[in-house]
């Protein structure tokens, strides 16, 4: 009895979600807790930064799973050996080159076995960052309480570059108000550049775990819009910066993390005033090849830069008649000798150009075969922003010879900030697997990823608690491209709520519904845009009509070749058919690309209007659920976090009934035709 309540005291302690899923606690089961220990946390591995970093982890999920401190003797026992092959007898003993080789250069051999007649357990790698990865996957089963007594696991990401990409401001200004991070929710931006590079925050070093945890190898530290309205972000390759970009690198360095910093295509004007940025002048190309050289010099492991050019503001190569890839090119030939990467942004539209969602195709796919090898062309998933549901991007396997990138948005910009719950995982995996042209999916079409992050100095660093479950979905689908969303959130549910069945169900459950309500609430059939401009979060459907293209018949954007934009056209088969034709249009995209009267009957036998004011009420049905759901939790997750959700399914409901009334009220007085609702 006695056992039972100090058990569940311990369980429920009060936790304020500032340890992510990396919560490493005392196993339950007690024989497991036993094997676990029989290890006596004797992490075996040569000193090289990245290997000190895996064993420092390993140890201290160890001993707190296993409840266990480090065995006192040097002397050979069991233990858990990492490293490369060569760098330990059991590891070489226990797994071929060739099982290595096969994993390439980050993936690992994590196995259990026998060596000089004791139990061990070995990572091995071709690299230390992927014994590193090997690390965390092998805590992952420690935290989930499996046993490790017969482990043989082998893992290798199919996408070689994955980064986050954050979208802090590193300078404020005068003229920039508010949050320091764009689009960011969860509190300001964490940097503190300010303080650099004297003073290291401890919480750099948690954002850099929290990276590696991700098994991410890449990270933009600032936001890709670097100059517009007053920001200064470009700031961050000059001569003052460097030393503060040394410490991040050097933060970053043992969790096998390079640095990379959004730079301003007019960079030689604002950095050193030179007279013009036209990449076809010597001098220009010059101060790049220089400038990346004193990056180097100081950051020999730099990853390179990021660029939005000519989008929104920000300047580009087009202002001097060159294109997107002689822009490119110039940079990404000055980082080429030191081993760089350029990930160059499609995010581009005129609105003097008509239908923006064609446009980051007709720039970008006659250039193809254009960029130079280290160029990476960065695209969106969808063609428009970032909205809930969007069709895949045309650009996506539509260029052979060009690398591309798969940007994604972890910071829910339209998709709730950081008051609604909605789980991107699904939406994540649909993209990865599509196949806009001649089957050729995204994920093999890409060579790298990108996610813009969620984080800010909020002490549990996404706002929302059930945020996190996006930062985790990204690393784990970055890592494993086709693994499946549900396994995601469930495993995402115990890591952070632990193991009590009902509770990582009902968690799981909420996630799983949450996309498809939240678009219910907001836009169903592919509606875009019906947020405000500026805040992309209050319902605005009154000034959004170029968007949902709404009017007294009917609803919805042409999109096709025969009638309106002909965006459809830009798709391979067999989608470009399917999306052309108003019949064979999947519904949830329906109104993306068919402009349709309200009296257009769906599937189901209702009428498009009819459906949109159904699905309203149905998403603000769902989220009433989540509060419910949740209500039946209460004393099986600590109160802290038990109430953080609460408050905020609460507020969530609140905003979904706004939502509902907005928009339904809205269709109401365009048509004339009222809900036939209860
Ligand atoms: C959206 C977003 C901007 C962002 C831009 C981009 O338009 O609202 O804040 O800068 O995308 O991705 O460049």
């Amino acid at each position: 009895m006695l056992f039972a309540a100090l058990t569940l005291a311990l369980v429920l302690r009060s936790e304020d979600g500032y340890e992510l899923w990396l919560r490493y606690r005392l196993e339950a089961n007690q024989a497991r807790r036993a094997e676990y220990a029989s290890f006596g946390c004797m992490v075996i591995a040569p000193a090289r930064p990245v290997l000190n970093a895996s064993r420092e982890e390993l140890v201290r999920a160890l001993a707190a799973i296993s409840g266990t401190g480090p065995r006192a003797s040097t002397g050979v026992g069991s233990a858990i050996y990492i490293g490369l092959r060569n760098d330990a007898a059991p590891i070489a003993a226990l797994v071929t080159r060739e099982e290595i080789a096969q994993q390439g250069p980050e993936g690992f051999v994590i196995r259990a076995g026998e060596h000089a007649g004791h139990r061990v357990i070995v990572i091995a790698a071709a690299s230390d960052a992927g014994v590193l990865h090997g690390t965390f996957r092998l805590i992952r089963e420690l935290q989930l309480g499996r046993s490790v007594a017969a482990l043989n696991l082998s893992e290798s990401p199919p996408i070689g570059r994955r980064m986050a990409n954050h979208w802090d401001n590193p300078v404020r200004t005068q003229h920039v108000t508010g949050a320091s991070i764009e689009r960011g929710y969860a509190g300001d931006s964490f940097f503190k550049w300010g303080e650099l590079p004297d003073r290291i925050d401890p919480r750099l070093h948690d954002w850099a775990r929290l990276l590696a945890a991700m098994r991410l190898n890449g990270v933009v530290v600032n936001n890709v819009n670097t100059a517009k309205r007053g920001l200064e972000g470009w700031r961050l390759i000059t001569t003052d910066y460097l030393p503060k970009l040394v410490a991040v690198a050097a933060v970053l360095r043992p969790y096998g993390v390079r640095l990379f910093v959004s730079v301003n295509f007019f960079s030689p004007v604002l950095v050193d005033e030179l007279p013009t940025a036209d990449p076809a002048d010597p001098a220009v190309q010059r101060w790049w090849r220089q400038k990346a050289a004193e990056i180097y010099a100081a950051i020999p492991d730099f990853g390179g830069f990021l660029v939005k050019a000519d989008s929104e503001g920000e300047p580009g190569p087009l202002k001097y008649g060159r294109t997107h890839a002689e822009g490119a090119n110039v940079i990404a030939a000055a980082l080429a000798p030191h081993g760089g990467e350029v990930h160059w942004r499609a995010f581009v539209y005129d609105r003097a150009n008509g239908d923006r969602v064609t446009q980051a195709y007709t720039t970008f796919a006659p250039l193809d075969g254009d960029f130079t090898a280290n160029a990476s062309l960065q695209i969106k998933n969808g063609p428009l922003d970032f909205q809930v549901r969007e069709p895949v991007s045309t650009l996506f396997g539509a260029m052979s010879k060009t690398r591309q990138t798969l940007e994604l948005q972890i910071t829910q910009e339209y998709t709730g900030h950081d008051k609604h719950v909605c789980y991107l995982g699904p939406m994540w995996h649909e993209v990865l697997g599509f196949a806009p042209h001649q089957g050729r999916t995204v994920a093999s079409a890409i060579s790298a990823i990108a996610g813009v992050m969620n984080t800010g100095d909020a002490r549990n660093w996404t706002g929302h608690l059930l945020a996190q479950a996006n930062t985790y979905a990204f690393g784990e689908l970055a890592w494993t491209p086709t693994r499946p969303p549900e396994d995601i959130a469930a495993e995402w549910a115990q890591l952070t709520f632990g193991r009590d069945r009902r509770v990582i169900d009902v968690v799981t459950a909420i996630l799983l519904q949450s996309w498809h309500a939240y678009e219910d609430y907001t836009g169903p059939l592919g509606i875009g845009f019906l947020t405000r401009r500026g805040d992309h979060f209050t319902p605005d459907p009154e000034n959004r009509a170029e968007y949902h293209g709404g009017d007294v018949h009917g609803v919805g954007v042409d999109r096709t070749v025969a009638t309106g934009s002909g965006y459809a056209g830009q798709y391979g088969e067999p989608w470009r058919a399917r999306y052309e034709s108003r019949t064979q249009c999947p519904e949830e995209l329906l109104l993306f690309f068919h402009h349709v009267p309200y009296s257009h009957r769906l599937k189901n036998g209702r009428s498009v209007l009819d459906e949109i004011y159904v699905r309203h009420v149905a998403g603000v049905e769902s989220a009433r659920g989540f509060v419910r759901d949740w209500e039946t939790l209460r004393g099986r997750i600590d109160d802290e976090r038990f109430e953080h959700v609460r408050i905020r399914l609460a507020e969530q409901v609140r905003h979904a009934e706004d939502w509902c009334r907005a928009v339904n009220g809205y269709f109401e007085k365009l048509s004339g035709v009222s809900p036939l609702l209860p």
